[in-house]
């Protein structure tokens, strides 16, 4: 399956809105709906997001705070990986990961050295997902005591 990410528009706004993760999962992350009013609220974050599509399928959802200037220890980055989640239904198929290379491949294109996320603690949380995909923690939590990561480009 080829992995792309998408713009989104009212032909595909309503399918990327009804993705989700499980019950579990829940805690981890917010929703579609959630994330894009958190954008809405939130220009100076400078919001950037798309949809993630498997061939021609919406699977997931993805939004980074696009080349925004860092104010520590509210606001990181220049480019912070804000916002990911692959619907419950299409996770372990290597989706996230392509997801992340190709966000990565976009911000090393705006010469970007470093993508930055963070992420909450706890059971069947995203931490070793993002192990896998080469980040490496900060040292910093964030003022509500999540873990932020680096990943060199
Ligand atoms: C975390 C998430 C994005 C991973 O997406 P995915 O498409 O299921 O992951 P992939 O199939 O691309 O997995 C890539 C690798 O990470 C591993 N992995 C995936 N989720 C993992 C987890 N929660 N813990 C440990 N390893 C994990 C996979 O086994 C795979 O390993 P491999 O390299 O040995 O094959 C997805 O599970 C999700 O949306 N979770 C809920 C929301 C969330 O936590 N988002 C992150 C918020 S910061």
């Amino acid at each position: 399956m080829a992995v792309s990410l998408r713009e989104i528009t009212d032909a595909n706004a309503e399918a990327v809105a009804a993705l989700s993760v499980s019950e579990a999962q829940q805690r981890f992350v917010s929703s579609v709906t959630e994330s894009l009013e958190e954008a809405e609220e939130h220009p100076q974050d400078k919001p950037w997001f798309r949809a993630v599509y498997a061939d021609e399928r919406p699977v997931g959802f993805v939004m980074l705070s696009w080349d925004v200037e860092p104010r520590p220890p509210e606001i990181h980055g220049p480019w912070f990986l804000w916002k990911l989640l692959i619907d419950e239904r299409h996770q372990g198929h290597g989706y996230g990961r392509d997801a992340v290379r190709l966000v990565a491949d976009l911000v090393r294109d705006q010469g970007g050295r470093e993508l930055l996320t963070s992420h909450v603690v706890g059971d069947g949380g995203p931490a070793g997902f993002y192990a896998r995909l080469g980040f490496e923690p900060t040292g910093e939590t964030d003022p509500d005591g999540e873990v932020i990561l680096r990943l060199a480009l």
